[in-house]
């Protein structure tokens, strides 16, 4: 499959594919095929996810509608 990018339940997104991760300063992140970026906003290494959220209780299960 393509790029892609998936919502784990109550966790972070998952992205997949060929994509670039940069700053807002324009800096790039190491490339890597898969990332998992926080959603809850408990990363101690943001944006990835570290597991956080599950110690926070984080809770999020959005549904789209076909
Ligand atoms: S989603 Fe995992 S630490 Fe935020």
């Amino acid at each position: 499959m393509g790029n892609q990018i998936k919502i784990i339940n109550n966790g972070p997104l998952v992205v997949s594919g060929d994509f670039q991760l940069s700053d807002s300063q324009g800096n790039e992140f190491s490339k890597r095929e898969k990332i998992f970026l926080c959603r809850c906003g408990h990363s101690n290494n943001k944006p990835f996810c570290d597991g956080s959220h599950k110690k926070a209780g984080f809770e999020s299960s959005p549904k789209f509608s076909s």
